[in-house]
This record gives structure tokens, C-alpha cells and sequence, in this order.
């Protein structure tokens, strides 16, 4: 296992849409458990494979007290969603910034596990933000992006102020 870097806001690769997994194979279950190290090294509770440079559908989150619970989706889709909420979130990939964002509550998310088997599963609260948050950068939306332009550029500046400081 290896833990792998993880790319900066507003480095533009994270903009990069991810392509489906066409065989879930040995590559990919690698892949998964170097997320998961990546993951809970950082420490996070989600990682998708765009942070990490790797322009696939896959994603990792553990969103358990106790960090037993690792969940890993391969070509996952959302497939349903109901109701609206409200929550604080962070990203590994935006350290530092804390943002409220509005998200569905429910979603039923449809995708293979690391044997290549397909799964539905139902979601809500921190579970829910979580598979958004992380199908979303698949897609190559960072969260901050929900944010008014204003808010956005002022993160940009602590951004690269940050970015002066520890280069
Ligand atoms: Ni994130």
C-alpha cells in the first residue's frame, strides 16, 4: 500500500471528469487500498480518485466513529434523491475552509464493490453529504464551488496565501 498525494484547490486537474472503471481487477482493488490509507492517514472520512490524480470512477469514505468501517464504490450513481439539508463540510483536497452547503438528505446510490459486485445502498445524514460530496468530484466539482463568486475568490486568496506560506 502507498499513500498518495493529494492535489490543492484550485489545481485544475481536480476539474477533470472521471471516466467509468471498465473491470474491476487487481489495478483497481490496489487503487481502493491506497485510497483508504490516503483516506485515513489525512485524516478524512472521504477520498475520491480525482484527488489523488487518478481520473476513475472510485471513491472511499468511512464515516464511522471509530474508523472500522470502510465503504468503497466503484461506478457509483446516484439514482435517487429526496429532501434537502443544510451542513458544514470540509474537503482534503481545500484544507482549512469550512463551508455550508445545501445537499439532498436521502440518496439511494447504485455501484460495484471491490469484487466487482453491484450494490444499492440508502443514505442519509453525514453518509448522504458524504457519497455527494465525493460523486462530485468525480465530476469535477469541489464543493467550494457552490459558494457565491465572492466567497470563492476570498477562499482562492487564503488559499494561496497558505500556499506562499508552507512552500
Ligand atoms: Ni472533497
Amino acid at each position: 500500500m502507498a499513500l498518495l498525494p493529494i492535489l490543492r484547490y484550485p489545481d485544475p486537474r481536480l476539474h477533470t471528469q472521471a471516466k467509468p472503471v471498465e473491470a474491476v481487477d487487481a489495478g483497481v482493488r490496489r487503487l481502493v487500498a491506497d485510497m483508504a490509507e490516503t483516506m485515513y492517514a489525512a485524516p478524512g472520512i472521504g477520498l475520491a480518485a480525482t484527488q489523488v490524480n487518478v481520473h476513475r470512477r472510485v471513491l472511499v469514505l468511512d464515516v464511522s466513529e471509530d474508523k472500522t468501517r470502510l465503504m468503497a464504490f466503484i461506478n457509483p450513481e446516484i439514482v435517487w434523491r429526496a429532501g434537502e439539508c443544510v451542513g458544514e463540510e470540509g474537503c482534503l483536497s481545500v484544507p482549512g475552509i469550512y463551508e455550508t452547503v445545501q445537499r439532498s438528505e436521502r440518496v439511494k446510490v447504485r455501484a460495484l464493490n471491490p469484487a466487482g459486485e453491484p450494490f444499492e445502498i440508502e443514505a442519509d445524514g453525514l453518509l448522504a453529504v458524504c457519497l455527494q460530496h465525493e460523486i462530485d468530484h468525480l465530476d469535477g466539482k469541489v464543493f467550494v464551488e457552490y459558494l457565491s463568486r465572492l466567497k470563492l475568490a476570498r477562499i482562492k486568496a487564503r488559499l494561496a496565501k497558505q500556499a506562499r506560506i508552507t512552500a
